[in-house]
């Protein structure tokens, strides 16, 4: 049970409650730092509003087999995220399977066993995802079986509609409500608390060999990093080749093999990677600029949690400039909530009355801000009307804006044809929006435009007037590095190469296909027997963003009549053509094929694209062979839970 634990922490969550002289525990389960975030805020808003003593507390550091004893008198939060194909978050795997094992049991006799546990919960997913929300759902009615009290609804937010944050907003005020009823809380008068201290370190410079600009840890700083490279710890990885596969207006898509011979990283065809980003200098300069901190964005501060329980998200001592380009999610939509608390900082009346009623009326929040995708530092800058913001204590950014999030990309390699480099195939994030002068663009994506430029010494480096810091904090890495780990993934090829196969990957939702592709390739190279190998591929036109044509030709020289490609062009004709509407085309085959036992393939677009090849294989099945759909949509089911279709898709 305390395996894992770090000497002198303990894994006891009572223990630590009674320790810190908590009332009010809020555990979090998060991959990509969402629910983390809104674990923050809830202990944040608990505190200021009704004075609980909250702590916010990571699920992997925690064991469950105590939580009978929590007293009826204090509160746990469950804020959890579902990830993938309804699976909880790798934090809270441990978690998930203890409370919904069915032999979990703790206490003896007839008594409820968690009768004594008040719980509120809410839920990250996306509905676009067949199992939306199953793990606060699943969560929530493990803990009603064993007998604890939820306080409030059980409530979700949907990503996939777009509305987390207003469904976080709507269902947080009916649950204080009912918090404050059921535990005696009175409300007051919310007071600006900081969680933490920023002490300016007038000894140490930039230049100081223990001040962090930008190095994740410790061992980046002492340049010792090694691994286990995972999502604590990235590889520093040299670029080894990087080019443009699509350029045409605005949209780039880039190829980069990134070389990680030089580490103990492995991985396997269908695995992620995760890039870490740097954010656009351009953007750092406005943050700074608006707050007043451009003459002080080198002066070196350390960053001290208030509280025992917080936690600092970075290494200290730094400088304002490396927390806010290396750490901070400053690009990210902003919250309602974080421009409701910011105004009582605002430099004038006028400015505060705006921040006030942003924060307070969602529809005119949705016309203002939401549609043009601005982020805070020009949220600021427009409300502010280019004053500065000089009053905002700083440890409102670090509670405020969430940590900066790497981005995964499915891997587009074979590990069989190359074990030590990891390709990325990836559209660079850029759409122009009403009432705004520059495009919006996406925070890594630009990133790895601008390594991709500034690697092949491209006449024009960095468009978009991006300029960002390639080599890494103190220019320490010869040539162009990108951070990285990777992410094992369920997504895999038969492990028999002799069974057919088919692929279904338009648009960069081609880049793992191209892995499998590749390794049956080299697995018919190798002498092994290789099955049918169907890709259904789907880009705009055939002149414009065809990727990897030139490969497909190369797959079909060594594996003949046993690979085949099939194209939609979707703006050719006059009517649009998807890859499902190929995949109805080729049904007698297909269905011939799934017989066979092929595995199916997806990935992509989740939003429609996935969903609607779903619907349409159930429509071939069920026509070919003459059984009703409700029957077939059941056999694509099976095919699921038999690992025979294997989605790898986002959103
Ligand atoms: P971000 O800056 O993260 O922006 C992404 C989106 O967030 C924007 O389009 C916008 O909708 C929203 N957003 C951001 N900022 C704001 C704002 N201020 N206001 C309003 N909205 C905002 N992509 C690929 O190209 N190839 C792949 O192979 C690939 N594989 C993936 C595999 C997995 C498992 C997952 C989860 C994702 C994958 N992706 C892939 C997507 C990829 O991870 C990134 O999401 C994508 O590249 C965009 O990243 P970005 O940092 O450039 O954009
Ligand atoms: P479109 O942009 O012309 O509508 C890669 O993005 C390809 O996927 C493009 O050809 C795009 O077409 C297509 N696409 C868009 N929506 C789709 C959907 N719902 N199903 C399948 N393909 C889709």
């Amino acid at each position: 049970n305390a395996s894992g634990a770090k000497a002198g922490k303990t894994r006891n969550i009572v223990e630590k409650m009674e320790e810190q002289g908590k009332n009010c525990i809020i555990f979090y389960g998060s991959q990509t730092g969402t629910a983390e975030d809104y674990a923050s805020r809830l202990a944040k808003e608990g505190k200021s509003r009704f004075g609980l003593e909250t702590m916010v507390a990571d699920l992997e550091e925690y064991d469950f087999d105590n939580l009978d004893t929590i007293p009826d008198d204090k509160v746990v939060f469950f804020v959890l995220a579902t990830y993938g194909e309804g699976e909880p978050t790798d934090n809270a795997v441990d978690f998930y399977e203890f409370i919904t094992n069915e032999d979990v049991n703790f206490t003896e006799g007839n008594e409820p066993a968690l009768g004594n546990l008040n719980y509120v919960t809410f839920g990250l997913g996306n509905n676009t995802y067949e199992h939306y929300n199953s793990m606060v759902r699943n969560v929530d009615k493990a803990l009603q079986k064993l007998g604890a009290h939820r306080i409030g609804d059980a409530g979700e937010g949907d990503d996939g509609a777009g509305t987390m944050e207003e469904d976080f907003l709507a269902w947080k005020e009916p649950m204080w409500t009912a918090l404050a009823e059921k535990m005696g809380l009175e409300e007051r008068e919310a007071v600006y608390e900081p969680v933490f201290s920023i002490v300016e370190r007038e000894g140490l410079t930039k230049e100081s060999p223990e001040v962090y600009l930008g190095e994740p840890n410790k061992m980046h700083l002492d340049g010792t990093a090694k691994g286990p490279f995972n999502a604590h710890n990235p590889y520093i990885a040299p670029i080894a080749q990087s080019y443009e596969l699509f350029s045409v207006k605005d949209r780039n898509c880039i190829h980069m093999d990134i070389d990680i011979s030089a580490s103990n990283l492995n991985y396997q065809t269908g695995d992620h990677i995760a890039v870490w980003p740097t954010n656009p200098g351009d953007e750092v300069d406005l943050f700074m600029n608006v707050l007043g901190l451009s003459d002080k964005r080198h002066t070196v501060v350390s960053v001290k949690a208030l509280e025992a329980t917080a936690k600092v998200p970075f290494p200290t001592p730094t400088t304002y400039d490396a927390i806010v380009r290396y750490h901070m999610e400053i690009c990210a939509p902003v919250s309602r909530q974080f421009l409701a608390q910011l105004a009582a900082f605002a430099p004038d009346a006028e400015s505060k009355a705006e921040m006030t009623k942003l924060g307070a009326e969602k529809d005119y929040f949705h016309e203002k801000i939401s549609v043009h995708h601005l982020n805070i530092a020009r949220v600021l800058d427009i409300v502010g009307k280019g004053q500065k913001w000089t009053n905002i204590p700083f440890s409102a950014f670090i509670e405020g804006i969430t940590k900066l999030q790497p981005r995964y990309y499915s891997i587009s390699s074979s590990s069989l044809e190359q074990p030590k480099k990891i390709s990325i195939t990836a559209v660079v994030e850029s759409t122009q929006l009403p009432g705004r002068d520059d495009p919006f663009r996406g925070v890594a994506t630009n990133y790895l435009l601008a390594l991709k430029q500034k690697q092949n010494g491209d006449p024009e480096p960095c468009p978009f007037g991006l300029t960002y810091e390639i080599t890494g904090p103190r220019n320490k890495y010869d040539g162009i590095h990108v951070p990285v780990h990777v992410r094992h993934s369920n997504f895999k090829l038969p492990s028999d190469p002799s069974k057919p196969i088919i692929c279904i990957g338009p648009g960069t939702g081609v880049a793992p296909m191209r892995g499998f592709i590749r390794e049956r390739v080299q697995q018919a190279k190798n002498g092994e027997k290789v099955g049918k190998t169907l890709l259904f591929f789907g880009c705009r036109k055939s002149t414009e963003d065809f990727m990897y044509k030139d490969e497909w030709e190369e797959a079909k020289q060594v594996l003949g009549d046993n690979f085949e490609l099939i194209t939609a062009f979707s703006r050719e004709g006059t009517k649009k053509v998807y890859v499902q509407h190929r995949l109805k085309e080729r049904a007698e085959e297909i269905n011939q094929l799934l017989e066979q036992k092929a595995y199916f393939y997806v990935c992509g677009d989740a939003a429609n694209m996935a969903r609607e090849v779903n619907t349409v294989l159930g429509n071939i099945i069920s026509e070919q062979r003459g059984i009703p759909e409700a029957k077939a949509e059941e056999i694509v089911k099976n095919m699921r839970s038999a690992n025979q279709y294997q989605e790898d898709v986002w959103s």
